[in-house]
């Protein structure tokens, strides 16, 4: 996979800080660099509040870094205003853990289909039934959830709408914040089934975050591993099981009971919590919960640095200069 990847998006350096009480800063992503490759699927996994949304919110301009550069199509999208803007909104595009919280409820699946490809004037309002079927379809539903409100559907088909919704634009990339976590496990695995025949016919670009390892090993092409705003590994989706390297992701595998592992949950083979991002200590932000921590883990913070083809690590124990 390495050699014919094509890259599409790049993260370079990206932070973001929050203002918090008491004149404190909450460093929710920290100097963050990460590639998008078409076709491709970029699992983002790490514990709760670690910075993965925060991160992906940045690639569909929900908000913007407070510095860093993210390249798309030859332009820093976080630089983007007015139309620019707006019409960069068509090639990414979003679908959240709850989209029937980001439906209109008064609207019919039909509307809610059509209603960005009606934005940008790539249909005419005569042409939204036909459309809207043929999304359906695409999507696995009957044509006649055409005529239904997001009242009348299950969590799963939903979740269908949503992703109906979402390409219907054409985009060339799709972030989808833990679009199944609240789906039960059959719908989920149908729903990524879903997922990956779309991708393989369109060659969609994907960023996957999810709380589950286990699912998102199945599927992603690259995963990486976040912690307290850091990414602390980037590898290839199939080897996170057996080459996995930095401690926190050796961790995270050693916890995985069963293929639905919840990292909301407490992590039973780290010891402690996960420190607050407001108190990120200086170092490598895993060192009060690593094994290994040595002298130099409490002073220099680690870089990413590539260990293999394909593998980066950011940990004192590999590749540090
Ligand atoms: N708008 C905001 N203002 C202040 N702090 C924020 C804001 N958005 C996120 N944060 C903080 O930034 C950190 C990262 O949050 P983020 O939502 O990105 O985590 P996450 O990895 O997506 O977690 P989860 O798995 O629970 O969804 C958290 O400490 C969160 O409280
Ligand atoms: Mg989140």
């Amino acid at each position: 996979m390495y050699d014919d990847r094509e890259l599409i998006l790049e993260a370079k350096h990206v932070t973001r800080e929050f203002p918090a009480s008491n004149n404190r800063t909450l460093l929710a992503c920290n100097d963050v660099s990460l590639n998008l490759y078409k076709g491709k699927t970029l699992g983002l996994v790490g514990e709760s509040g670690c910075g993965k949304s925060t991160f992906m919110r940045f690639l569909v301009s929900l908000d913007k870094p407070t510095s860093g550069e993210i390249i798309f199509k030859g332009k820093d999208i976080t630089k983007l205003k007015g139309e620019e803007l707006r019409q960069n909104r068509q090639h990414i595009q979003m679908v959240f853990q709850d989209p029937s919280g980001s439906f209109n409820p008064k609207m019919k699946v039909r509307d809610i289909i059509c209603e960005p490809l009606l934005n940008f004037n790539r249909i005419k309002p005569s042409e939204k039934d036909a459309t809207a079927k043929k999304f359906l379809k695409m999507v696995d539903l009957p044509e006649s959830f055409a005529d239904r409100y997001p009242h009348n559907m299950s969590g799963g088909q939903c979740q269908r709408v949503a992703i109906a919704r979402a390409i219907a634009l054409e985009p060339e990339i799709i972030v989808m914040d833990e679009a199944t976590c609240a789906l039960d496990v059959s719908v989920q695995k149908t729903i990524i089934e879903l997922v990956v025949n779309l991708q393989r016919e369109k060659d969609i670009t994907i960023g996957f975050i999810a709380h589950d390892l286990g699912l998102i090993q199945s599927f992603a092409h690259e995963i990486a591993v976040m912690y307290l705003g850091n990414i602390v590994e980037v590898l290839p989706g199939e080897d996170i099981g057996k080459n996995a390297m930095h401690p926190y992701t050796q961790a995270l595998q050693g916890a995985i009971f069963d293929l639905n592992m919840d990292f909301s949950k407490k992590i039973e083979s780290i010891d402690s919590e996960a420190p607050s991002p407001l108190d990120v200590p200086p170092g490598c932000p895993f060192q009060d919960r690593c094994e290994y921590c040595m002298d130099k883990c409490r002073k220099e913070h680690p870089k990413l640095v590539e260990v293999e083809k394909g593998h980066q690590v950011a940990c004192h124990k590999f590749g540090q200069a």
